[in-house]
């Protein structure tokens, strides 16, 4: 059953030869104490017009108006231009119709039909109040649907968060690995030499007690004297000493790079910092170089142009990881090896940052789509093109703009410009 079939309250119609008299008559019954109006239907049963109690007032308050007009059939007073509506149509549809024709002030329901007969009236105000509670549910699936993409989307930039995550412990584990191998590898020899030592020293402190020993003889001193020869028997000590110290300097330095990069990572992240705080974006160049060399290393070339700048608040972390982004593209972009120009600038109202490389170039065509999300060139696993999107949102976020232009063989040129003045409000991409 349709929906507005539910509306038709079954009240009598009119003909159209009754008196306007028998109309009022009706109207002051109680069962139609509520209508507004009734149809009036010819013999075949279809509506040929409406009555409204409106316009009976009108006629009685005539002066002499019943008696004029008393008698005369309801035919010659009734609206001819019907609000009628066939029961099987969509209620939304009934609603629109209905509200596009209807009277101001309300004085008059509608005719429900089937098969273009009378049916029964509905009222008007029924059918909005029904409209209004399907719209409020509409809103409440749309509201649902929303919060629903919001936190899906959500979501994403997490995953994409995850992602780049660990590409950057991955990047960074292996620059560990190479000073931690050669560390470990120090501290192998230095044990190995330490054994060596301490055998030597053990037959020194034999030869000492030999020699204060009362009952020692000649024999036993000189076979001390000989086990210490065979351990020192091939051995430089002025070289083994130079050889410790440098395998000391060399410890050092793979343990000073090991403490570079943990620093650089907790300046990557920001982990103990406030969201926004004030930062040079030379800073956040150094920064992100220093996650992204593992990618860049042995192809891309990386020259870097840094004027001075002032300190701008942005939320550090955020910027990092869009130069992050830029970095790895531009090393993803270039097949074998390339440069990368890193320039930095400023004017009175923003700081610049300009990140080219030397590599493919994106076409014409796909230049408008490298923002969309989910959008990219590479295999299944190495992107999901989400990078510039999110990168985008947080430009976005910070009152700032990101640019690019490209030529296909020669390279491409990304810039983001970020307002100098602190931004009016600055919420984090989830
Ligand atoms: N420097 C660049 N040179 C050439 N093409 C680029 C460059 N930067 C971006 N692109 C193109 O834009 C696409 C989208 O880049 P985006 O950073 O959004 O995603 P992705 O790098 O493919 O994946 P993800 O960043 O998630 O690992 C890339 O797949 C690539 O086709
Ligand atoms: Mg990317």
């Amino acid at each position: 059953m349709s929906a507005l079939r539910a509306f038709a309250v079954p009240l009598p119609a009119f003909h159209p030869d009754d008196t306007i008299n028998a109309v009022a008559e009706r109207f002051l019954q109680p069962d139609l104490a509520k209508a507004l109006s009734l149809a009036v239907v010819d013999a075949e049963g279809v509506p040929v017009g409406m009555i409204s109690r409106h316009q009976l007032n009108d006629i009685f308050m005539k002066k002499f108006g019943r008696d004029l007009f008393g008698a005369r059939p309801v035919r010659d007073f009734m609206r001819t231009e019907i609000l009628a509506v066939d029961a099987d149509r969509p209620l939304a549809e009934a609603a629109a119709f209905i509200t596009a024709h209807m009277q101001f002030p309300l004085s008059e329901d509608f005719i429900l039909t089937e098969n273009g007969r009378y049916l029964g009236m509905g009222a008007v105000l029924h059918l909005l109040g029904a409209m209004e509670q399907q719209m409020s549910r509409n809103v409440a699936d749309l509201n649902r649907a929303y919060s629903q993409l919001a936190s899906s989307q959500a979501q994403l930039v997490q995953s994409e968060k995850m992602a780049a995550l660990g590409q950057m412990v991955a990047g960074v584990a292996h620059e560990i690995n190479t000073p931690l191998g050669y560390v470990n590898n120090n501290i192998e020899m230095v044990r190995e030499f330490v054994a060596q030592m301490q055998l030597i020293l053990q037959g020194h402190e034999l030869l000492a007690s030999t020699l204060l020993s009362p009952t020692a003889t000649d024999v036993d001193i000189a076979e001390c004297l000989a086990s210490i020869d065979d351990m020192k028997a091939g051995l430089d000590f002025s070289q083994w000493f130079a050889d410790l110290d440098q395998l000391f300097n060399d410890t050092f330095y793979g343990v000073e790079q090991i403490s570079e990069l943990v620093t650089g990572l907790k300046d990557f992240s920001r982990l103990d910092q406030a969201p926004t705080d004030n930062v040079s974006l030379n800073e956040c160049v150094e920064s992100a170089l220093l996650i992204a060399r593992n990618t860049l290393k042995y192809k891309v070339e990386v020259l870097k142009r840094l004027e001075d700048l002032p300190k701008i608040r942005c939320a550090a972390s955020q910027i990092n990881q869009v130069l992050l982004n830029l970095f790895t593209n531009a090393a993803q972009a270039i097949r074998d090896t390339g440069y990368l120009l890193i320039k930095t600038w400023t004017d009175d109202r923003w700081v610049y940052v300009s990140v080219q490389d030397t590599g493919c170039g994106i076409p014409r065509e796909s230049l408008r789509r490298i923002f969309d999300p989910f959008y990219t060139t590479k295999p299944v696993g190495e992107g999901t093109g989400l990078g510039l999107s999110i990168s985008f949102k947080i430009i976005q976020q910070h009152g700032g703009a990101i640019r690019v232009a490209s030529e296909v063989g020669k390279g491409t040129r990304f810039v983001v410009s970020l307002p100098r003045t602190e931004p009016v409000s600055l919420s984090a991409v989830a």
